[in-house]
């Protein structure tokens, strides 16, 4: 079955060709951090302009370089939260009118599911149930997986996501946007305990996740700094090495923590800042014995062949595609 995948949700307008839910045929991606990093984060309605400049020739690429022609599609997957409401609805009206125009049906995607379907594609071998962990620009959170589609939520950020909060500390310490990569790129000369940058506890539950604190704590750090007239480079490194190894190291003990919990073996790991070496190492020096998976190389940050790969197996399930009157959902529920 040959999928036609639309991602749309933030800064990146995508499109893939996937066949029977995981052979990428093409996977194109058209970036906006040009047009943002000025800005030192995404905004919206510079977002969704864009969108509708290269939606139409994103999808003629994805299409031509996979090697078919429109109407050797059998289903188009779109995106359809969660996400910047404008953003959406330009994926989400495209793919409705290819549905329409081709006679194919399609079906609306949750971006963030997507993201640990994206680990799948990577044809390994993960045994359910397992540890989800999605750490992304917009979203943290901590699943069990009992199989695609079918998960239960064990914890999630009560403030700020992950990737937000690097993009937010990379802009207070005059990064350019997106914060993630700069960050990793810093810390790489830095000392990670010179600064006590700590990770928020929630009582009520031990696997939620708060990073607001952990950024004032950042922001409070450059005051003192700016104010005796020294803010180094190796202070920079410093502190960008002290907050990641707070962000981080929350996330990994608290993924141990809960594949512990739930009895599972296996962690997957999705999102954008899965990108993140010093996390990668980390998972691997904390947890020796479980077996932890990575999206394959370009399926870390937003892209539509996530997107094809997990629209190919709700159609199975369903059988059928979603009516006309879908609509597009800045917030979406994450549970079976
Ligand atoms: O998954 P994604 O493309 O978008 C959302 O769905 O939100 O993730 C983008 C996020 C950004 O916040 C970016 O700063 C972060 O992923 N990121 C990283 C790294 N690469 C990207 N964070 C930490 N370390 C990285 N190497
Ligand atoms: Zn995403």
């Amino acid at each position: 079955m040959l999928v036609l995948g639309i991602e749309s949700t933030c800064d990146e307008t995508a499109c893939a060709i996937v066949r029977d839910g995981n052979e990428i045929l093409s996977n194109i991606i058209s970036s906006q951090i040009d047009l943002h990093s000025t800005y030192g984060g995404v905004v919206p309605e510079l977002a969704c302009r864009r969108h509708i400049d290269v939606i139409i020739p994103v999808i003629d690429e994805a299409v031509k370089k996979a090697g078919i022609e429109l109407k050797d599609i059998d289903l188009i997957a779109v995106a359809h939260g969660p996400g910047l409401i404008g953003a959406l609805l330009i994926g989400l009206n495209a793919a409705k009118a290819l549905a329409l125009a081709l006679k194919k049906p399609f079906v609306g995607i949750n971006h963030v599911e997507a993201h640990l379907y994206a680990v799948l594609m990577s044809h390994c071998q993960v045994t359910f149930p397992c540890i989800g962990v999605v750490v992304s620009g917009g979203h943290t959170a901590l699943l069990q997986i009992k199989e695609i589609g079918h998960y239960s939520l064990i914890g999630h950020t009560v403030d700020d996501a992950a990737g937000e909060a690097f993009d937010k500390v990379a802009k207070l310490m005059n990064l350019p946007y997106p914060g993630g990569p700069e960050i990793e790129r810093l810390a790489l000369n830095g000392n990670a305990k010179r600064f006590a940058i700590k990770a928020g506890k929630i009582k009520t539950n031990p696997f939620d996740f708060s990073f607001s604190g952990t950024k004032t704590a950042v922001l409070y750090t450059v005051r003192d700094l700016i104010s005796k007239a020294a803010f180094s480079e190796q202070d920079k490194c410093d502190l960008a090495a002290s907050f990641q190894a707070a962000v981080l190291q929350d996330i990994v003990n608290k993924s141990l923590l809960a594949a512990q919990e739930y009895g599972c073996e296996t962690i997957i790991v999705g999102g954008g800042v899965s990108n993140n070496r010093y996390l990668r190492e980390l998972f691997k020096d904390l947890a020796p014995k479980h077996q932890i998976f990575w999206p394959p190389t370009g399926l870390t940050m937003d892209n539509a062949a996530m997107i094809a790969g997990l629209g190919y197996h709700y159609y199975l399930k369903r059988g059928q595609g979603d009516a006309y009157d879908l609509e597009a959902l800045t917030r979406m529920p994450f549970l079976s």
